[in-house]
């Protein structure tokens, strides 16, 4: 289906009117050989941000950033799912349209809490004026058995001192029973920053003001934030657009990272000891977390990015939510692992070469060579030389591409500088790679689109080396 995306084709709505486009979408995406088997993905269209990702106490909700009628950002719902075990979901249906005057052009991203017999949303409205001027609302809503009930929305615009560019409510509940609020802004004069708001009864808010974090200057905005509390430090999630690269680091085009620290609420003072990045591959943003069944901090993310043209766009389709993951504290820094229950995907007996998870481990520190995906025309090689572990999709298929010009930034061989690496973990997919290193001390994630017969897996490691091989069915 050849669009043009012109303003009118990216506002339309999913309606009576556009049914039968979407179910010719659908059957266009469902045919494509990219399609995921075990990630979250779109029927049709373009995923983005995971929003409202919380456990009521029965089950988990996930939604995503979702535009319907097509593989471009247009207008965005919400797209909801729930699942017992954040492995095997049950699609519900659109959790929020866009149908108020306050996200008419776009339910944007934002977060959920269990509250009562339902759940209580923070999230984004886009407006845009008849002059295409945007106005963000920032509002709740109720979602319950008698359906989502918006409530008028609790910040109206941009406060003064910010522009237009201020979103993505992650809300929490403090022990005490009130709540907390982060917002992404940017400032009038084009620096990203975040906002926090209080309330005791998640009606009336307060704008206690921005957060301090020392760092003037640091990107041109802050999307999608997330505070939580862990092990007895508090940690920042945070994406800001527009840091320059810096040898290894920051080569996407956006970048997500976190610090890691203290939230003094009361100053509205985030002490930390600098920013780092979640993960190292090439397509990971907006993440989300929650607190788990089980008490534990998990985090799921967009394997995607802005600005960036997806391959499987040809098919009517882009994007992907990430496997889950947990997270702690360890040395000082994050360690995120994957979620335990995902080993419930592991089959028996031989793989496709495609679909499976690769356990890697190397207890000398020996270096080595794994050729992913490998047909006539492509592979993805993973890298370690004693100094660096190197992901290199830049022969993998069909390819990503950023839709900016971003100075220094691109290209498909990412480094990442390791002087030890004992083990690999790797959720391969039918279009992505995820290689959990030295038990979640490190994240690479990358997107691949490679061609059918790109079936190929050979290692080439020292004699002392395992290789475990687990297809996923
Ligand atoms: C991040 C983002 C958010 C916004 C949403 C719109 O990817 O730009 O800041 O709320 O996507 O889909």
């Amino acid at each position: 289906m050849n669009t043009h995306w012109t303003r009118e084709a990216r506002y339309t709505a999913l309606n009576a009117d556009s049914r039968e486009r979407y179910e010719a979408l659908c059957a266009q995406a469902a045919a494509s050989p990219w399609r995921q088997r075990y990630h979250v993905q779109p029927p049709a269209g373009l995923l983005n941000d995971p929003n409202g990702f919380c456990h009521d106490g029965r089950e988990y909700h996930l939604f995503y950033q979702w535009f319907p009628l097509g593989p471009v950002h247009g207008l965005k719902y919400w797209q909801h799912l729930s699942s017992a075990d954040l492995v095997h979901y049950q699609t519900r249906g659109i959790g929020i349209a866009p149908d108020t005057k306050w996200d008419s052009h776009g339910a944007y991203s934002g977060s959920a809490l269990a509250d009562g017999d339902g759940l209580l949303i923070a999230y984004t409205g886009n407006h845009r004026t008849a002059a295409w001027e945007r106005i963000p609302y920032q509002l709740t809503a109720r979602l319950d058995a008698h359906g989502l009930h918006k409530h008028e929305p609790f910040l109206k615009g941009a406060p003064a001192g910010y522009s237009e560019h201020v979103r993505d409510p992650k809300i929490w509940r403090e022990a005490d029973g009130s709540y907390g609020i982060v917002l992404g802004a940017q400032r009038d004069n084009e620096s990203g920053t975040a906002l926090y708001l209080t309330s005791t009864d998640a009606q009336t808010w307060q704008l206690r003001g921005e957060i301090d974090f020392a760092l003037p200057g640091f990107g041109y905005m802050w999307e999608c934030p997330d505070y939580f509390p862990l092990a007895g430090r508090d940690v920042f999630l945070c994406c800001p657009q527009g840091l320059p690269a810096d040898g290894d680091r920051y080569r996407n085009i956006y970048q997500s990272g976190y610090f890691l620290g203290t939230f003094d609420k009361a100053a509205c003072r985030f002490n930390h000891d600098g920013f780092r990045e979640l993960d190292h591959g090439f397509d990971y943003y907006a993440p989300q977390s929650t607190l788990g069944a089980d008490g534990e901090r998990l985090l799921i993310g967009w394997m995607g990015l802005p600005d960036t043209t997806c391959p499987s766009a040809r098919d009517g389709w882009a994007h992907c939510l990430t496997l889950p993951r947990v997270l702690t504290i360890e040395d000082g820094q994050l360690r995120q692992r994957p979620l335990p229950a995902l080993d419930r995907l592991r089959g028996e007996g031989a793989h496709d070469g495609i679909h499976y998870e690769l356990n890697l481990a190397n207890p000398q520190n020996h270096p080595f060579i794994l050729t992913l995906r490998a047909g006539a025309s492509a592979k993805t090689v993973l890298t370690y030389n004693g100094e660096a572990l190197i992901f290199d999709r830049s022969q993998s298929g069909a390819l990503p591409e950023p839709e900016k010009d971003a100075p220094g930034k691109g290209g498909h061989i990412r480094r990442l500088a390791l002087t030890q690496l004992h083990s690999l973990r790797i959720y391969a997919d039918t279009s992505s790679l995820e290689i959990f290193i030295n038990d979640g001390e490190a994240v690479m994630t990358g997107a691949i689109y490679p061609p059918a017969d790109a079936t190929g897996l050979h290692v080439a490691a020292a004699d002392d080396a395992t290789v475990t091989i687990y297809p996923i069915l």
